[in-house]
């Protein structure tokens, strides 16, 4: 057993935590990861608040461990959102893409709260705003890592901070664990590796892209949601960074938004407003290709359309090569990395 301040912290079993993945971390796969041991985060962004009581509530009924939602802050809806995750006093609120309002309101009930950052001056900006923990993302990750890459990137924040560190950004075995915890880590968060297990929503013709790609076929730019950003090399992704601002897509994306989060126009045109306007705002052209980025999201998880789908994924998938369950992983990377550790050990100093 690998105990770590992670897993002290949290109260959980192992230093592994389910990366929120919009579209992908629902009740099922969450409550999975919980009962393997591990931190299940919900992702919340593409719910209303209604659903998301709904899947709180949900996760409740599979297990009974500590469990976490994940809100990308600019998104429209996160204000309601993370106060239906604070009503239901959910033991970890984890944030993303923004400034947290709500550190005192969870502190208040007992829950942590844990910033995802991919810049070192963010870290340490987290951790005085009163973080508990912070997830460090590297440039290897799938989504929205910046230009430092975890080897780099993880002992720079171990070294200006005291709290829990959680590494991201392509960590999928227990070798990355070992080496996540000599980096400085305390243990490890995982996306892509969670993506392609069998609880995952994932569409089997992209778990099967993802299981064939090497390392070297993901692109990284801001065409696919504005910022930027991996993703699977497809052919839809491979177009998108040759073609110009996809103005009647990004309407069609826009409409799908709000429909999804069950907005008036008043509320949506209100909330896009607010997102433009707020202090890490974003302007319009980039909310506009967050649409799009949604829509084709969908298309690739939900309908598995390998033309036009695109799907957020890291580095790793040139290292994964199987689809088992969530146990598995968990119990194949804690083996891996305590065998890791005991080898290191017995290396002559
Ligand atoms: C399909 C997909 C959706 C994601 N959605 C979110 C999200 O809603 N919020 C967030 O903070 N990160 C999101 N991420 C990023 C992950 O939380 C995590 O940082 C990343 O997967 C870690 O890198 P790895 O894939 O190499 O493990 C998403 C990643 C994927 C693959």
């Amino acid at each position: 057993m690998l105990k770590t301040k992670m897993t002290e912290m949290f109260g959980i079993n192992h230093p592994i935590m389910l990366a929120g993945m919009n579209w992908i971390t629902e009740p099922k796969l969450v409550a999975a990861v919980c009962n393997a041991g591990g931190l299940g985060i919900l992702a919340v962004a593409r719910y209303n608040p209604k659903e998301t009581r709904a899947c709180i509530r949900q996760i409740r009924e599979m297990t009974d461990r500590p469990f976490g939602i994940n809100q990308i802050l600019i998104g429209p809806g996160a204000k309601e959102n993370i106060a239906v995750a604070i009503e239901e006093k959910v033991p970890v609120i984890n944030y993303s893409l923004g400034k947290p309002w709500f550190i005192n309101d969870v502190h208040a009930y007992g829950g942590k709260v844990v910033g995802t950052i991919a810049i070192a001056r963010h870290a340490a900006r987290a951790v005085e705003l009163g973080c508990d923990a912070i997830v460090v993302t590297g440039h290897e990750a799938a989504a929205h890592g910046a230009a430092a890459t975890s080897m780099v990137l993880i002992p720079i924040v171990a070294s200006m901070v005291n709290v829990p560190i959680i590494a991201a950004g392509g960590f999928y075995d227990g070798r990355g664990l070992a080496a996540a915890l000599a980096l400085g880590a305390h243990g490890i968060s995982m996306g892509t590796r969670f993506m392609l297990v069998k609880e995952s929503p994932v569409h089997d013709n992209f778990k099967r892209l993802c299981l064939e790609a090497t390392e070297q076929d993901t692109l990284y730019d801001n065409v696919f949601d504005g910022m930027d950003g991996r993703v699977l090399k497809t052919k839809a992704a491979v177009k998108m960074t040759r073609r110009g601002f996809p103005v009647i897509e990004a309407f069609k994306g826009a409409l799908l938004v709000k429909k999804l989060l069950n907005l008036s126009y008043g509320k949506f045109i209100a909330s896009a407003f607010a997102m433009m306007t707020a202090e890490e705002g974003h302007p319009l052209w980039v909310l506009a290709r967050q649409a799009v980025g949604n829509m084709r999201h969908l298309k690739a998880i939900q309908e598995g359309d390998t033309e036009e789908g695109i799907l957020f994924a890291g580095q790793c998938c040139g290292g994964i090569s199987d689809v088992p369950t969530v146990q598995e992983v968990v119990d194949r990377v804690v083996a891996e990395a305590e065998e890791t550790i005991a080898k290191l050990q017995g290396l002559k100093i």
